[in-house]
């Protein structure tokens, strides 16, 4: 599900540029809260004619990213017992706040605020405060970082953490299959290699939650070698989303099981799948390549790629 949640913690631009990397976050915008008048422009702001707050809206996948992440890092990437000031700006726009659209996100906020208290002497000077408005900010100030990679910038981007960031689809497809190529030996059982490959997947893609092979039986298609949760063990031939790509011989990509009505559940935490068929050297079909995520709408076409990419390799030491 995509949500909101604005806040603040100094000027806009580096806060903008933090969050803009997290892994999960759609969107990412810098604005003007909680002011009096509305559509207030920089200068006014600047001014002090306004009670606006610099403050940067987030439009965030839940499925992904959670307030906790989002707001323990706000915890980290600023000054929080500062008050009406941080890095090089001072003034009441520059102070920090969470604002919330609804109850159960002040509850979160407070909370985590209360714990991280024990840990300072000093107040904690983030405002937990209903959004009352939220107004776009120039156009200049939007990506500004990204448009100005040397401007100024209060917070400190590396402190993202590389299992947060966003992740680079192309690059981890491109180390998986110089993995595979390795690790192949078209001497050995198919099942080995099998084995291997949908470790090698699990291991290095961080959204897939199940990976694994549904080979061709006599009656059904079988579980083979895979990763993740105990899965259904025969799928026919043509139900579920894996007997859809085998009989159609395609990548079937589903954005939402949930809304696809021929997807077979296997684990209630699945959100989204992409299953590819498989060929053996003979060109005949052999069976899928399923691949689940807990994200909605994780797979794309560099998904199709990588994994009909991985097929075309494994195709050599299937018989
Ligand atoms: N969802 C699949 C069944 C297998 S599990 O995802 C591991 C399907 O609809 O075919």
């Amino acid at each position: 599900m995509i949500k909101e949640i604005v806040i603040a913690g100094g000027c806009f631009w580096g806060m903008e540029a933090f969050y803009s990397q997290m892994d999960g976050v759609l969107d990412v915008v810098s604005g003007y809260a909680n002011s009096n008048i509305d559509n207030p422009s920089y200068s006014e702001v600047k001014k002090h004619l306004t009670t606006s707050v610099e403050a940067i809206k987030i439009f965030y996948d839940s499925s992904i990213v959670n307030l906790q992440l989002i707001f323990s890092y706000l915890f980290k990437i600023i000054d929080v017992t500062a008050i009406d000031h941080q890095g090089g700006d001072y003034g009441h726009q520059y102070r920090s706040g969470i604002y919330y659209w609804e109850e159960k996100e002040k509850v979160i906020a407070l909370s985590m605020i209360q714990e991280l208290q024990s840990n300072y002497k000093d107040k904690i000077a983030i405002e937990v405060l209903p959004l009352k408005n939220f107004f776009l900010a120039e156009d200049y100030h939007q990506d500004y970082l990204f448009k100005n990679p040397n401007g100024y910038c209060h917070v400190n981007l590396l402190q993202l953490e590389e299992k947060h960031k966003k992740v680079e689809k192309n690059a981890l497809f491109k180390e998986v299959i110089m993995n595979l190529q390795a690790l192949l030996d078209g001497s050995l059982p198919q099942v080995t290699n099998l084995a291997n490959a949908c470790a090698l997947l699990k291991e290095k893609i961080p959204y897939f939650s199940w990976v694994g092979f549904y080979l061709l039986g006599e009656q059904y298609l079988y579980l083979g070698p895979f990763q993740g949760k105990p899965a259904c063990l025969k799928i026919d031939f043509n139900k579920g989303v894996c007997g859809e790509s085998f009989s159609k011989k395609e990548t079937i990509i589903v954005h939402d099981v949930h809304a696809c009505s021929h997807h077979i559940a296997c684990d209630s935490e699945t959100n989204s799948e992409i299953v590819v068929p498989m060929l053996n050297k003979n060109d005949e079909i052999i069976g899928v390549l399923d691949v689940d995520s807990y994200r909605l709408g994780a797979f794309d076409n560099d998904d199709r790629n990588g994994l009909e990419t991985i097929v075309s390799i494994l195709k050599e030491v299937l018989h």
